[in-house]
């Protein structure tokens, strides 16, 4: 088995997709994977100086074919001391190791970049995933457990207008503003403030990752990214006194038109106990059903621990579908690279 470094440009490259779609389908076979312009995209942006992220991807290849995917994700602004890291086997080549050099690889790739902790996510649609069993094995250790759930659209109108009333009533002096794609220029400052908090306030378990560091630029760097993913993005927001303070994004890639993700949603401290959290999802439903009425279904993930987004979900009708393993390891900094170069 060969570990090569590959990258937007280059021919494995759509290789390293398949793999990944392959292993996606495997994991929901209801569910489009991800399409591999939003792969070649990022990629694109990471490999590009001067974002807020870098990253690198490598394929494993047996016998001259492409059987694993590695995709490192290394912040720059914040979080020097992580490294994200994606990995994915073909379902036709697991249990041969492959994930296992993958990860070696990670290892070395995270340690010549001067981190001392690596973090990966495994979904998990239901128990027993081998995700699981294989970080398990490895020794890595769970440090957040989120549920994944999914609201099917339209949704109830009933339920939908009783939360409407119920928030506008509450949080009388708020008004509610959204916009696509683009945060008004007015807004810019409060919305990376907004950001920097959901970065500290949503719950993230023993995940080893600290505050990021969100400004104007980052937002509008943000929102390039997604505009060359292919993603439009929905946001409706909370004005008091013209100053932003609460927000959620709805994040629908143009190529799968009939999914939206749930982005973040975060009202800031000082504002909370106005059912400001119910407002603004129910503006942004309000708003993907005039613009973007194509959506069928929206998924969201939250740890069990954040009762009240819970609360507004499951009173929007959210149901669970399964869930989201947040899983890290400590690693000595420093180690040299080995890797086999194409
Ligand atoms: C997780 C994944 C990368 C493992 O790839 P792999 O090439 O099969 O992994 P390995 O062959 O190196 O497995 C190493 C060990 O992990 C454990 N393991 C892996 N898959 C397992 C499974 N399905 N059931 C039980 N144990 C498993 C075993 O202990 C295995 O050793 P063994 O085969 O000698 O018993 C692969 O299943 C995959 O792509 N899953 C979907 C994506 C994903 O969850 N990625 C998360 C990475 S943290």
């Amino acid at each position: 088995m060969e570990i090569v470094e590959t990258g937007p440009d280059d021919e494995r490259f759509a290789a390293w997709c398949a793999v990944w779609a392959a292993s996606q389908r495997a994991a929901r076979p209801g569910e489009a994977p991800r399409p591999a312009s939003d792969h070649v995209a990022l990629a694109r942006r990471l490999t590009t100086p001067g974002g807020s992220r870098t990253g690198t991807h490598r394929v494993a290849v047996v016998d001259g074919e492409v059987v694993g995917a590695l995709r490192m994700l290394l912040p720059v602004r914040d979080n020097a001391s992580v490294a994200f890291l994606d990995v994915a086997v073909h379902p036709a080549a697991r249990r041969r190791g492959v994930g296992t050099a993958l990860l070696e690889e990670g290892v070395r790739l995270a340690a010549a970049a001067g981190r001392s902790s690596l973090v990966a996510e495994v979904d998990e649609p239901g128990p027993g995933t081998a995700g699981r069993a294989f970080a398990l094995a490895r020794g890595w250790t769970c440090d957040l457990q989120e549920t994944r759930r999914d609201l099917l659209l339209p949704v109830d109108e009933e339920r939908l207008s009783a939360l409407e009333a119920e928030a506008a009533a509450a949080s009388a002096g708020y008004e509610v503003v959204t916009w696509r794609d683009r945060t008004p220029e007015a807004l810019l400052a409060d919305r990376a403030l907004l950001s920097r908090r959901m970065s500290t306030d949503a719950p993230s378990g023993d995940v080893p990752v600290a505050e990021e560091d969100w400004d104007a630029a980052r937002v509008r760097e943000q929102e390039d990214v997604d505009r060359a993913r292919g993603r439009t993005v929905l946001s409706a927001g909370a004005l008091r006194n013209g100053r932003l303070v609460a927000f959620t994004d709805l994040h629908v890639s143009l190529a799968q038109p009939e999914r939206a993700n749930q982005g973040g949603t975060l009202v800031l401290g000082e504002h909370r106990g106005h059912r400001l959290g119910a407002r603004v999802k129910t503006a942004v439903l309000r708003e993907l059903a005039a613009t973007l009425p194509a959506v069928r279904r929206i998924s969201t993930y939250n740890s069990d621990t954040n009762r009240p987004m819970v609360a507004v979900n499951e009173a929007l009708g959210f149901r669970r579908a399964g869930g989201l393993s947040t899983w890290s390891t400590r690693i000595r900094p420093g180690r040299r690279r080995a890797v086999v170069r194409p």
